[in-house]
């Protein structure tokens, strides 16, 4: 199948085989009246419009004219919490009467407060839950994610939910990464003991969800009340001896030095950042870890402070956007609200924006060579956005701008008709 959209203004986001960093974070690679070529799964070519109609098969196929719309590559969120059984409105309501993340936590709201549903859930449950997640962040322009476990924390219940996230996978309408998060946090039965739990999920847990190649990565939540960097880097050691590549949770809510330990294990990725100091950037540059940063989260809980994204940037880190879509800190799948909030309030630009959460989220899933970018051979994941400068993506803050969005090649959802 062969799909044309034409009268594009087009983000490129080109030379996308590594991550961007400091001053070529802000380059989208702008053409206007643009064309994109799709054959099959792929783009078969893509630039000015002259030049993409003189590719022999330009004509064969469904023609869309985007009436000068952008059209961009589909959002590729690297950080999401997606497979869980329900909201946590009693959470919301205690911070709306001022309790911190920490103290509602200690109340028995927080991570734990999510496990019942998880592990009253079959599989079948928790698959059809997530496939309706799944839609929603397509109907915003997410094209691939990355989806953790991490709210059953024993083992039958991190394996439902990452044998859930296999299920939604192969359905193929979202793309989806998986991580075994199974060091989220301390389950009751293990309570006061996280080294015994860590060393259950060892012995246990890891086997076989390595056996049943249920993930592609292992994360931690490396933080004090959760786990120490003793205990974090037994576990994701232990992931790595057994093909996992590393994420951590690191410098969230605490400098606990979650962000030396992503740099000592080469990790693909640390994730939130808000304490990490200028130490621990020039360690993640030299590791070659990607920033995730996911200030959706701050902005839930009300925090003042966000994730030094400027200081990041300029040191050289490069930096991916993500929403940490969860019921707890970031019930958002919408990735055009945190380029917003990424703008507002830390500071960065339309365009760094833009490239963090497509190329350099593709990255930090290990989907940079496929994904991310607007390039001949790449797969076909491409948003129509229905306004006609890339700046208005963020700027329309709560809006959802999507006009169209083709997931490997195939129209899979549209608010526009576009002519032909
Ligand atoms: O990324 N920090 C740990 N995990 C999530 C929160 C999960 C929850 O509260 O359910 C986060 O913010
Ligand atoms: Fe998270």
């Amino acid at each position: 199948m062969k799909n044309l959209i034409t009268n594009a203004v087009l983000l490129t986001l080109p030379g996308s085989e590594r991550p961007r960093c400091a001053g070529e974070l802000g380059k989208v690679g702008l053409i206007r009246d643009g064309a994109v070529l799709m054959d099959g799964e792929r783009i078969a070519a893509v630039g000015l419009k002259d030049l993409v109609m003189r590719h022999p098969d330009a004509r064969k196929g469904r023609i869309f004219d985007a009436g000068g719309r952008v059209v961009m590559p589909g959002f590729a969120d690297c950080h999401t919490h997606p497979v869980f059984g329900a909201p946590r409105l009693k959470d919301f309501e205690l911070r709306a009467r001022g309790k911190s993340y920490r103290e509602i936590a200690a109340e028995g709201g927080g991570i734990v407060s999510s496990l019942a549903a998880v592990r009253g859930a079959t599989e079948a449950e928790l698959t059809r839950l997530l496939q309706e997640q799944a839609q929603r962040f397509l109907e915003c322009g997410t094209t691939a994610i990355e989806a953790k476990s991490g709210y059953g924390l024993d083992k039958d219940s991190e394996l439902k939910a990452l044998r859930a996230i296999k299920h939604v996978a192969a359905g193929g309408r979202l793309d989806i990464v998986a991580t075994f998060l199974g060091a989220h946090a301390v389950p009751p039965e293990y309570k006061g003991k996280p080294a015994a739990y860590v060393a259950m999920l060892i012995r246990d847990v890891l086997p076989a969800v390595a056996a049943e190649r249920l993930a592609v990565y292992v994360d931690a939540f490396c933080e004090k009340g959760y786990f120490s960097p003793q205990e974090s880097e037994s576990f994701l050691a232990a992931g790595a001896a057994a093909g996992l590549r590393v994420k951590v949770h690191a410098e969230q809510l605490s400098r606990s030095g979650g962000a030396a330990l992503a740099a000592r294990l080469n990790a693909v990725s640390a994730d939130h950042l808000d304490c990490a100091d200028d130490g621990d950037l020039r360690l993640l540059k030299e590791s070659g870890t990607i920033a995730v940063l996911v200030p959706g989260s701050n902005h839930f809980l009300g925090l003042t402070e966000y994730p030094p994204a400027r200081r990041i940037i300029d040191s050289g880190v490069p930096v991916a956007l993500a929403t940490d879509f969860n019921p707890g800190t970031c019930p958002c799948w919408n990735m055009q609200e945190i380029l917003s909030i990424a703008v507002s309030r830390m500071r960065m630009t339309p365009e760094e924006t833009l490239a963090a959460a497509t190329i350099n989220g593709a990255h930090a899933m290990g989907l940079g060579q496929t994904h991310g970018s607007l390039e001949t051979g790449k797969v076909a994941d491409i948003l129509v956005m229905d306004c006609r400068d890339y700046r208005e993506i963020p700027y329309w803050f709560g809006a959802n701008l999507v006009a169209a969005v083709f997931k490997r090649g195939k129209l899979l959802h549209h608010t526009v008709e576009l002519q032909a």
